[in-house]
């Protein structure tokens, strides 16, 4: 079998940035502020000049991205939470672990994000049933793809639900003129390494207009405390960014621009040369995403990707199952049938290699080896 090729090549990133990663790196080994350290600060300062928010506040992970915004908002027993079943797992957990109920709400099949005519009558049909009260909403920009933000928007106001962007894959992503951080009061992003802006450990960072919402999430971040560190004001936890993510996030968004430019222009090569092959990824007029996944959708999806594997070429499948499907979800879902587009997408769904240091002949072997196979 040849040798596989990366999935995701975080080695070239390296091999472009060691000068400044290096750098930056020493000098939190020299001042050794590890915790809440002067990178951390700069870090929330760049990055909400990056996408235009006002405040940007840095977290432990993704997933505490999400839940902190919870817990501002007092989300917890008899709330009803309302999120895709197309998604990873993190969105629904952190309403599991406040104790509210997530309520699973289908896809749409040109975006593979949050249907917001399925969300409507999502909400009437809770109220309806009376039992939860309708609380929160939860899109997610899944593959860099931003939601509906505008009808997402108004069905909430009417609501009176709070809107949490789920924006783990999509930061650098655009709607127009407006950068993902902007599109909804709150915004959750990750720095998974392998996200368009990865960290080399866990990471996450949360944006908003709210000042008063920033200053409640660094306290939260950081066990309640008030202005005095042993002044614990509110229940809170430990989940605050490390100096050292810090430092390396730093030094990878002086090139974050040029290499969401390079996902863009990949993305519109494999679109080029697959055609109607396959059937592509959503594309939306005014949106750019980040491309965190070039994912293509093939009915013989399993066979497909054995003989991608057979020839090196490495795929991943986000998701395999729907929340609603997963174990420990299936107490919150309507079984099967109960979200046809989200069951569908994840029976055809693949994800073919996508990054910055990919070259054009590679994507072009990529693309006819997937043509061939898909044929
Ligand atoms: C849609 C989505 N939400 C939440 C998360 C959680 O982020 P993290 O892994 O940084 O906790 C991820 C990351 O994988 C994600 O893709």
């Amino acid at each position: 079998m040849p040798p596989s090729l990366p999935f995701v090549d975080l080695k070239s990133q390296y091999a472009r940035l060691k000068p400044s990663i290096d750098a930056r790196l020493r000098r939190v080994l020299d001042h050794g502020q590890y915790i809440l350290g002067p990178e951390v600060a700069e870090l929330e300062a760049e990055l909400a000049k990056f996408c235009g928010a006002s405040f940007c506040v840095t977290v432990a992970s993704g997933t505490e991205a999400l839940r902190l915004p919870l817990m501002v908002e007092e989300i917890g027993t008899g709330d009803a939470v309302f999120l895709p079943a197309f998604t990873f797992p993190a969105t629904a957990e952190v309403v599991v672990a406040l104790g509210a109920t997530p309520v699973f709400v289908d896809v749409a099949e040109n975006t593979y994000n949050l249907d917001p005519a399925a969300l409507e009558a999502a909400v009437v049909q809770t109220r309806r049933a009376g039992k939860l009260r309708p609380r929160a909403v939860m899109p997610v920009d899944l593959f860099g793809l931003p939601a509906d933000y505008a009808a997402i928007g108004t069905i909430a106001a009417q609501h009176g639900l709070f809107v949490l962007a789920d924006a783990a894959q999509s930061f650098g992503a655009k709607v127009g003129n407006r950068a993902v951080g902007t599109l909804a009061p709150v915004t959750a992003t990750s720095f998974f390494p392998a996200k368009p802006l990865g960290a080399y450990g866990e990471g996450g960072a949360i944006f908003t207009e709210d000042a008063a919402v920033a200053k409640t999430l660094c306290s939260i971040r950081a066990h309640g405390a008030g202005d005095d560190r042993y002044d614990i004001v509110r229940l809170g936890t430990n989940a605050r960014l490390d100096t050292l993510q810090a430092a390396v996030l730093l030094a990878k968004l002086e090139i974050f621009a040029d290499e969401l430019l390079a996902r863009e222009r990949l993305a519109a090569e494999y679109d080029r040369l697959l055609g109607s092959t396959v059937v592509r990824p959503p594309r939306h007029r005014d949106m750019l995403g980040a491309w965190a996944q070039y994912c293509v959708r093939v009915p013989n999806r399993d066979a497909v990707r054995e003989q991608l594997g057979g020839k090196g070429i490495p795929t991943a499948i986000y998701y395999p199952k729907p929340l609603h499907f997963q174990p420990a979800y299936q107490r919150f879902g309507e079984g099967p049938g109960s979200l046809p587009v989200s069951e569908k997408v994840s029976r055809e769904i693949l994800a073919l290699p996508m990054h910055p240091y990919l070259d054009e002949a590679t994507v072009a072997m990529i693309a006819k080896a997937l043509m061939e196979a898909a044929a």
